[in-house]
């Protein structure tokens, strides 16, 4: 009895430090907020019809959607899952796709049994996305279809599945069908879910979340659930909803509000809304910094029984876009420093994978971007719940094109069909985060100049959610805004072209609607890769040089402007709130201004001068037929390394941050005594460069003009070049390149040096060739062979070259301008000590050692 009331004080005491009430022992937050949800990614097979890797053609045999057909020869495996990141690449496939096979016909079929209990429950399937035109079969009867393959959807197999018995699920993806103007991957790349329900519960993305008075004191919360009833009589349903504080690992913590209790009835086979209010005092605001959230956890009773629990992360925060302030957040203005991305995760393609969009995030954050656009397509879920909990700032964006493509066939062909369902799909998924600030109906879309179909769209995401601003992206502005087309937006999102923009902010329709530059830049370089004499060089490699200037000789991108001229323009005009770089990260497909297909051209639609230049540069491209399957436009390469230019949105993002980057590297033996231009990025304002210990002089940045030190005659020799950048004055940082000497070994660093054994979780190894002293050999391309030893795998292995047709699952790579890259996933329950190899002809191998742990 004793012992029992120590347990019993102890018990108490560790729920009291730990904080958490009676709900919180339950599981964390789970997919789509329901609890009730498991993953269904296991024990997939597959086989792919029509078009294969080599080109050839196999013949899709009917029936394959039949639980009698014999799958026992397709391949296993485990979602999420791309194709067509398997290549081979190949030279005559399109550039702006990666070169790699894509089109297909998929097939997947998985057998699954539901437990006899489950019975009488309801049974739906999740898909976070699969590409594209899905459609779905189970024990052979047709259950639905979803062309879009950036949207999330769901089906329910209620009528269809057996209890207590074997079922066949059957999924067919045609990609054959689909034209992209980047690389979209191919297959069911996202995860896929099961949902299981009582037959009264709470829909589909069914509560909407608002805040719609917030203040330091208190914020107003509005619940709006919609309830379902799948049963033939009326159900009287009690609701009653608390406010949780939620955790950075989505636990609940104590409880923050409790709301008022509603009982409703819902008629049979429908389903009803339901609106509850209530109020948090002293709401924590989700900020940039410290984003904090919230979890509203709604529970449904019937005959005083616990049906359903459903649970949405939230947050409380203001958002207002002004045409004269800019972007203020909970009040205070917020310059925007965002990239573009594309949904790629480079060497492993669309296949979705948390951890490797954890170390996307963490790259950008840790360069100053603070907010995301969604290019050009709604995100994995996972994207939006890692940006609620690490404070960026998201544009979302539904579409590419509208009814008219740009492709043969883009989302155009499944337009007139599935535009509302999809608009809807995106917002209703995404609009309780706190994260998305914007919605984006589309970008740089045919029908710019469109008023009737611009009003549309607008029509129906406001219907969905009035909260947040409507934007677009225009890279026709003038046009579009002369004809009135934005005028049923909120915020006008500008592409590239400014130079209408003085006008319309004296046009009576425009000078109350705020600008954003929704994408900005295009810069184009190749990390670790320098040229002299412009870009002749460059041409011949097909790499671009990384002084990140405007290049004179450069093929295509008119449109482009290296950062500086950015930051220039933003000093000038800080109403326009900040840009969406285009883009964070090297992408598959798109290699501008090597692409051979007519991207280019399209920023050109009006002006019929320009294009007939860049369709005749195009031609003579065309058939040099370039290797390039990867964009260059990327701040931070395919591979994950960050390129010169970051460091330069480093220097000006994080001012406060005390850092100093030198580029070019400092090992020219065939330039002695030649020049080479030393530029400097560093959030400092005055730098004093010194070759091998004497001072090339100190240069001070002019404000708002410099944004870079520029030492342009330098006359190389070899040794050391240092930089000691200063700041109000005062000694502020410093950074050095040296002269390497020849390649004597492999050096290896992990991002994480602990990872789980969850069968996912990923290790990034990063390679570098150096010499002796441990200074990186910035031309080296030797070949590497990476192994690993313990209970992991090499998945993947890359180096970031725009022109490499080495195999992503290659373990054996060339290094790239010094550099190359392993990504390790750990076995399922596995855990110990996990040792990654390099080696190399004549160099001394590199080791690094990683746990795996549960
Ligand atoms: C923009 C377009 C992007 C990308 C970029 C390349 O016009 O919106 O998708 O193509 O150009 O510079």
């Amino acid at each position: 009895m004793r012992r029992f009331f120590y347990f019993k004080l102890l018990f108490m005491a560790i729920m009291l430090l730990v904080g958490t009430d009676a709900v919180a022992t339950n599981k964390t937050l789970t997919r789509n907020g329901q609890p009730a949800c498991e993953s269904f990614n296991d024990n997939w097979r597959f086989c792919r019809y029509g078009l294969q890797p080599d080109g050839g053609r196999i013949d899709e045999p009917k029936g394959l959607e039949k639980p009698a057909f014999d799958d026992s020869r397709w391949r296993k495996l485990e979602l999420p899952h791309d194709w067509a990141i398997e290549g081979p690449f190949r030279i005559e496939l399109a550039g702006e796709m990666g070169k790699l096979p894509y089109k297909a016909i998929g097939w997947y079929r998985k057998n699954f049994t539901l437990d006899k209990s489950d019975a009488g429950r309801r049974i739906y399937i999740d898909f976070d996305g699969a590409m594209c035109y899905t459609e779905v079969w189970v024990n052979g009867t047709f259950v639905g279809e979803w062309p879009y393959g950036y949207n999330s959807f769901r089906f329910d197999l209620t009528p269809y599945v057996k209890f207590g018995e074997d079922n066949l699920i059957a999924v067919k993806l045609n990609t054959e069908k689909f034209d992209s103007r980047w690389y979209s991957g191919a297959g069911i790349y996202r995860n896929v879910w099961l949902t299981k329900t009582e037959q009264v519960h709470v829909g589909h993305w069914g509560t909407f979340v608002t805040t719609p008075e917030v203040s330091t004191v208190a914020a107003k919360v509005n619940v709006e659930t919609t309830i379902e009833n799948h049963t033939s009589v009326v159900k009287t349903v009690s609701v009653e909803t608390s406010i949780y504080v939620l955790d950075a690992d989505d636990r609940l913590r104590g409880r923050a509000a409790r709301l008022e209790n509603k009982e409703v009835a819902v008629r049979a086979n429908g389903s009803m809304k339901v609106n509850i209010g209530g109020e948090i005092k002293s709401p924590k605001l989700w900020e940039v910094d410290s984003p904090n959230r919230y979890a509203a956890v709604t529970r449904l009773y019937t005959d005083g029984k616990l049906i359903d629990e459903y649970r949405t992360a939230f947050g409380v925060r203001t958002i207002e876009f002004t045409a004269r302030d800019g972007f203020k957040l909970n009040g205070k203005v917020t310059v925007i420093k965002g990239t573009c991305n594309h949904h790629d995760l480079g060497a492993l393609g669309a296949a979705f994978n948390l951890s490797a969009l954890k170390r996307q995030f963490r790259i950008l954050r840790e360069m100053g971007d603070n907010a995301l656009r969604c290019s050009h397509n709604p995100p994995a879920p996972e994207f939006l719940h890692l940006a609620d909990k690490m404070g960026f700032l998201v544009m979302d964006e539904a579409f590419d094109a509208w009814a008219a493509g740009k492709r043969k066939s883009d989302y155009a062909r499944m337009y007139e069909q599935w535009h509302e369902k999809d608009l809807k799909a995106m917002i209703h998924r995404d609009r309780n985060h706190p994260c998305v600030v914007l919605w984006s109906i589309g970008n740089e879309v045919i029908e710019q100049r469109g008023v009737e179909i611009t009003k549309h769209l607008a029509d129906i995401a406001r219907r969905e959610d009035s909260t947040r601003p409507l934007t677009a992206g225009y890279n026709d502005p003038d046009g579009a805004r002369d004809v009135g087309a934005p005028l049923s937006l909120d915020v006008m999102g500008i592409n590239y072209f400014y130079g209408g923009q003085e006008r319309f902010e004296k046009d009576p329709r425009y000078k109350d609607m705020p600008t954003l530059c929704a994408e900005t830049s295009s810069q184009v370089s190749t990390r670790g890769f320098y040229t002299f004499n412009y870009d002749r060089d460059a041409l011949q490699n097909y790499q671009i040089s990384s002084y990140d200037y405007r290049h004179k000789g450069q093929l295509n991108t008119g449109w482009m402007c290296p950062p500086d001229a950015m930051f220039r323009m933003f000093e000038e005009k800080p109403h326009l709130m900040g840009e969406f770089v285009w883009t964070g990260f090297d992408y598959l497909g798109e290699p501008t201004p090597y692409n051979s297909d007519e991207t280019v051209l399209t920023n050109y639609r009006h002006d019929k001068a320009k294009q007939a230049e860049v369709a005749k540069e195009l031609e003579e491209l065309r058939k040099k037929t370039p290797p390039s399957r990867s964009s260059y436009f990327g701040i931070v390469d395919l591979a994950g390394f960050p390129k010169d230019r970051y460091y330069l949105y480093q220097s000006h993002w994080r001012p406060d941050y005390p850092m100093a980057h030198i580029l070019p590297h400092w090992t020219w033996p065939e330039r002695v005594g030649q020049k080479v231009p030393v530029h400097v990025y560093t959030s400092g304002d005055e730098a004093e460069l010194f070759l091998n210990g004497k001072s090339l002089g100190r240069k001070k940045k002019v404000a708002r003009q410099d944004y870079r030190l520029v030492w342009h005659d330098v006359a190389y020799e070899p040794g050391e070049i240092k930089v000691v950048a200063y700041k109000d004055g005062k000694e502020w940082a410093t950074a050095v390149q040296r002269t390497a000497l020849e390649a004597a070994t492999l050096q290896l660093s992990a991002d994480r040096n602990k990872i789980t054994c969850d069968g996912k979780d990923l290790a990034f190894i990063t390679l570098k060739v150096c010499d002796a002293q441990g200074t990186l050999v910035p031309r080296s391309d030797a070949t590497v062979k990476f192994s690993v030893e313990g209970p992991a795998e090499i998945i993947a292995t890359d180096n970031g070259d725009a022109t490499s047709f080495e195999s992503f699952q290659s373990p054996q790579r060339k290094a790239f301008n010094g550099m190359a890259l392993a990504i390790v996933r750990t076995k399922k329950g596995e855990t110990g000590t996990i040792r990654v190899k390099a080696e190399s002809n004549g160099l001394q191998a590199g080791e690094v050692i990683i746990k795996s742990r549960k």
